[in-house]
């Protein structure tokens, strides 16, 4: 049986301003203890980014961004580069986000560029796929699935497969109430994982992290972590409240502690 440390990050998006950022990073940080045996990454707005790597690094959670761009520097307005999120801290970048997708409109070439760039600088990348509504009624999930990791990861060798979390996100589910059923899900996480062990190979398959987002809270993250592929969650507004977020940690946890 593979053996994957489950992980859950949580997505701020952009909410928060500084002191509820500060105030939720350190409730995160003083309430982690008894979840050990999970890997625990936060992923503030860049703004907030410098401080609350500081107010974290006694802790093991993991500071994570939103997104990057992908060239080192230059005239690139507004933009972020991977050396500056590394300057405050970064271990971990989102890729690929449903909202990043569709509601600025980053294609599938972008969302490679950013997984390369990212993983070139030896981060860890947490790339996202997942299908819209109209994409699922007309039985795509599985196709899109495809197509999103097989874009994501060109170019990606097995070694650099090590660094990558898949966060199976159906954009429906996305911050709508609405939550795949936990047998949906698994039959989603084990397809990609197929599509690993074709792509790369079974040990890749069996390494790699898939994770389900799309409105995971504390009442359905048990239920749907207890799943065979589904090693963790990406999570949104549940991560804005520390309690909650703490519960869907503690339901990932080995023997839930
Ligand atoms: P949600 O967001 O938990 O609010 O649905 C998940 C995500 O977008 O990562």
């Amino acid at each position: 049986m593979p053996n994957r440390t489950p992980f859950v990050g949580g997505n701020w998006k952009m909410n928060t301003d500084a002191r509820t950022a500060s105030e939720l990073a350190s409730s995160l940080a003083s309430g982690l203890a008894g979840t050990a045996g999970v890997d625990v990454a936060i992923f503030p707005p860049f703004v907030y980014l410098r401080e609350i790597g500081s107010g974290i690094e006694t802790s093991d959670i993991i500071l994570g961004a939103q997104d990057v761009y992908d060239q080192p520097n230059g005239a690139f307005t507004g933009e972020i580069s991977i050396d500056m999120l590394k300057d405050c801290g970064v271990r971990s970048v989102l890729t690929g986000h449903s909202e990043r997708r569709h509601v600025i409109g980053e294609s599938d070439t972008i969302v490679n560029k950013k997984t390369r760039a990212v993983l070139d600088a030896g981060l860890q990348c947490v790339l996202c796929i997942g299908e819209t509504l109209d994409q699922r009624e007309s039985g795509k999930t599985d196709a899109i699935n495809e197509h999103q990791t097989r874009a994501g990861l060109e170019g990606v060798s097995k070694e650099q497969l090590a660094n990558v979390v898949i966060a199976y996100e159906p954009v429906w589910a996305i911050g709508t109430g609405k939550t795949a059923t936990p047998g949906d899900a698994q039959d989603a996480h084990a397809n990609i994982r197929e599509l690993i062990a074709n792509m790369y190979d079974q040990e890749a398959a069996d390494a790699i992290r898939i994770i389900y987002g799309g409105s995971m809270k504390p009442g359905n993250a048990e239920e749907l972590m207890s799943m065979a592929d589904i090693d963790g969650g990406l999570v949104g507004g549940a991560s804005l409240n520390a309690e909650d977020f703490l519960s869907i940690i503690r339901a990932g946890a080995p023997q839930g502690v």
